[in-house]
């Protein structure tokens, strides 16, 4: 395709760019398809075309572009493609990079008429396209858009051929769409005297203006999640991005959004409005990748209930084009551990095969020959500048595993096992151990609470982390490999050898330890966590969880984690890294209660915890909103940070005990195994798999335990009852 851009550098003003398209005969169909460096809209005869918004999507834009193909058949001849900054030449990054991948704008398109006799004719963008000034004067993903109504586009020339061009492939993902629209629920003036609304809701999306003003007014408003504890408006959470929305009116009824951003949001203030424009102007609409629903739960406990639709709008709210750690500061980037410790739930609320499919081709073009997978995909920054570290580089190897399962595709496995092997590779290679990870430089187990007040990293050794994360992924390259009929002898050797030096060097006496060569270890990370501690909560989960200990440690290590859950008042301490599997560990080792009465604990660190505060989504940190109303460290704190949500796989997994089992990929072969708790009174969950609908339901009735399960065709399910009868059925609804 061949790239235009603007004669005159624009800045961070949108462009126009135009074309009256005359073809030789009427057509029998027109097809246009377009792409751009920023975020583009397609107008024919002024009217947006297709329904997907913020477009071409975010993907590794130097090695790949996305174009969208619309049928503009009968919608006229005047072709419009407006472009503003987004994500490929504004802010972006959390080093704040602007231009990191270009410094304008520039679009390419090819418009192709077919005629009844089948002969085509293709218009493509080139010097005869035609270049206005836009009315979005500013458009920024972080800190937001300036619409002036008032403007009359400028001329700025013919379009000149790009010097710089990318290469284009055919939409892989989803499209990002609009869904929701909510309305304001309150209006509020804050102790400060301050106009704001409230949507009820954190969300991503932006706001649309129904208005009719006079020429000229503007109607300006920033965007915040939470307000404080006096009840004011509070952005500094968003860090360095302003968040920020101004439309100046044209004086004509109109309907106004933003074009090429997006928000984190559920208030925004008003910071100029004119008198007569009331609340029920302003309509909040919520965007994301448009996956269709899959998952759903209920229980007979409110909390929980309220805890999943947290869960599902995390989801929804930072599932957007890219799996991303938050919508709302100067970040929202497709950070690799949020999205592995995620991705397993994920894959059961919604079907996020295609998404998947193309993130993790993102991953796979950003590996380093040497098998390092980077923090950040797509990179915002150039290469090896986030961490490369365990439980983030992992998703090489659990994401397309856990993609598998759940819908069975290896076409998609097999296409990245170069990926897993090349990761398990690198950390074979990384450091003077050849089975142990002693040297990266890692994240942790990210805002665990076991190193203290106010400290990122957890206490867990960043070298224990590594090591039991390499033997995992390993692990998973040889079940990989098995399904692909690939030879994995050497992997299935090194997990051996990783194994039994971990448990060399990390367990005595069924006590975690670091001795041997693990003492070894520099860790050149440079702000070290100030306590490092092999005595943690996650060192244990990930023993028991990734089978690192022997049978013989099993019971020891599973008792000194409850112990230690029970002597803290029954709280987690774990992170991003120990969080996902605690609850698995415990059921998995006889402490079913215990793990209920975690899942049930509604004080502070944990998942009730913020639901009790009035969260609408998921926290990143489990003291986000603190019990006296003060927030956790302004730096890093997002109220919509989908992490913790994983523990969602436990409800379906264990709680509703739905598993894929790994020799029935795509729910073809399940194991259904409730572990029921009458503090719930009874739960419902399904999951719509590509077989039908898959249900578990379990119900207290008196002094009665019933259970309900429908089991769709093509499934083989194992039914498992908690007194240890067993059956195992075909389709059908099975009532016990
Ligand atoms: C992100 C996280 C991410 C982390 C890396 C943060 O700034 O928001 O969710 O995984 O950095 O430790």
């Amino acid at each position: 395709m061949i790239w235009i851009n603007s004669p005159q550098d624009t800045g961070e003003q949108a462009v126009y760019f135009k074309k009256n398209i005359t073809w030789s005969r009427t057509p029998a169909k027109v097809e246009a398809t377009v792409t751009a460096m920023g975020v583009y809209n397609l107008l024919v005869n002024g009217q947006k075309v297709g329904k997907q918004v913020l477009t071409p999507g975010w993907t590794s834009y130097r090695t790949r572009i996305q174009s969208q193909t619309y049928d503009i058949t009968g919608l006229g001849n005047e072709i419009t493609i407006e472009v503003g900054a987004g994500w490929g030449v504004g802010t972006i990054g959390f080093t704040h990079n602007a231009h990191f991948y270009d410094d304008i704008v520039r679009t390419a398109a090819e418009i192709t008429a077919t005629f009844a006799d089948g002969t085509t004719e293709t218009v493509t963008t080139d010097e005869s396209w035609e270049c206005y000034s836009h009315p979005v004067t500013y458009t920024d993903i972080y800190n937001g858009e300036v619409w002036d109504g008032t403007l009359t586009p400028e001329y700025l020339g013919k379009a000149v051929r790009s010097e710089k061009s990318y290469p284009v492939v055919p939409q892989v993902g989803e499209f990002i769409t609009t869904h929701e629209r909510l309305k304001p629920i309150a209006v509020i003036t804050t102790p400060k005297g301050e106009k704001v609304l409230d949507f009820g809701q954190n969300m991503t999306g932006w706001i649309e203006l129904n208005v009719k003003g006079n020429k000229g007014e503007a109607i300006a408003f920033d965007h915040a999640e939470v307000l404080d504890k006096e009840g004011n408006f509070y952005t500094e959470n968003y860090r360095s991005a302003k968040a920020y929305a101004k439309f100046i009116l044209s004086g004509n009824q109109e309907t106004l959004a933003p074009h090429f951003t997006f928000y984190g949001f559920r208030y925004i203030r008003l910071l100029e409005c004119p008198d007569g424009v009331g609340a029920d102007a302003f309509t909040a609409v919520v965007v994301h990748s448009d996956l269709k629903r899959t998952g759903d739960f209920h229980c007979g406990h409110p909390l929980l209930n309220q805890l999943y639709h947290n869960v599902i709008w995390g989801q929804k709210s930072n599932y957007l084009d890219v799996p991303t750690d938050c919508p709302q500061r100067d970040e929202r980037l497709g950070w690799t551990g949020d999205a592995q410790v995620f991705c397993r739930t994920a894959a059961i609320n919604y079907d996020v095969e295609k998404f998947f499919k193309k993130w993790l081709g993102d991953v796979a073009i950003e590996q380093w020959e040497d098998g390092r997978v980077e923090g950040v995909v797509p990179l915002t920054m150039p290469k090896g500048r986030t961490r490369t570290s365990a439980a983030w580089g992992d998703v090489a190897c659990i994401a397309p595993w856990e993609i598998y399962r759940a819908y069975g595709n290896k076409e998609l496995l097999r296409e990245h096992f170069p990926m897993m092997k090349k990761w398990v590779d690198y950390m074979h290679s990384a450091g003077s151990e050849e089975f142990l990870w002693l040297d990266g430089k890692h994240y942790g187990d990210w805002l665990a609470m076991d190193a203290g007040d106010g400290i990122y990293m957890g206490a867990t050794p960043t070298h224990m982390i590594g090591t039991a994360f390499f033997a995992f992924s390993c692990g998973l390259v040889v079940k990989a490999g098995k399904v692909l009929g690939e030879d994995v002898t050497a992997y299935e050797d090194l997990y051996e050898k990783v194994v039994a030096k971990f448990r060399e060097c990390y367990i005595e006496n069924g006590t975690p330890t670091i001795k041997g060569a693990a003492l070894n270890n520099v860790d050149p990370v440079d702000k070290k966590p100030p306590v490092i501690d092999p005595d943690t909560q996650t060192a244990r989960v990930l023993m028991l969880h990734f089978d690192l200990c022997t049978e013989e440690d099993r019971p020891k290590l599973a008792k000194q984690l409850a112990d230690m859950v029970v002597a803290n008042g029954t709280h987690l301490t774990t992170g991003f890294v120990g969080t996902p599997y605690l609850l698995h560990v415990l059921s998995a080792n006889g402490y079913e209660k215990l793990a209920y009465d975690l899942l049930l604990q509604e004080t502070f660190p944990s998942w009730l915890f913020s639901v009790k505060q009035g969260a609408t989504t998921m926290w990143e940190h489990w003291d986000g909103i603190k019990e006296d109303g003060t927030f956790w460290s302004k730096d890093m704190n997002s109220y919509n940070h989908y992490a913790y949500g994983s523990v969602y796989d436990w409800i379906f997994g264990v709680a509703a005990g739905i598993t894929v089992d790994e020799d029935g990929p795509a729910y073809e072969k399940v194991t259904v195994a409730p572990v029921p708790d009458e503090r719930l009174g009874y739960l419902t969950a399904s999951i719509q798999t590509r077989h039908g609908k898959l249900l578990s339901h379990w119900e207290y009735r008196g002094e009665q335990l019933l259970f309900r399960f429908e089991i769709p065709a093509g499934t083989t399910a194992k039914i498992i009852l908690p007194d240890g009868r067993t059956e195992t059925v075909t389709e059908g609804t099975y009532m016990y």
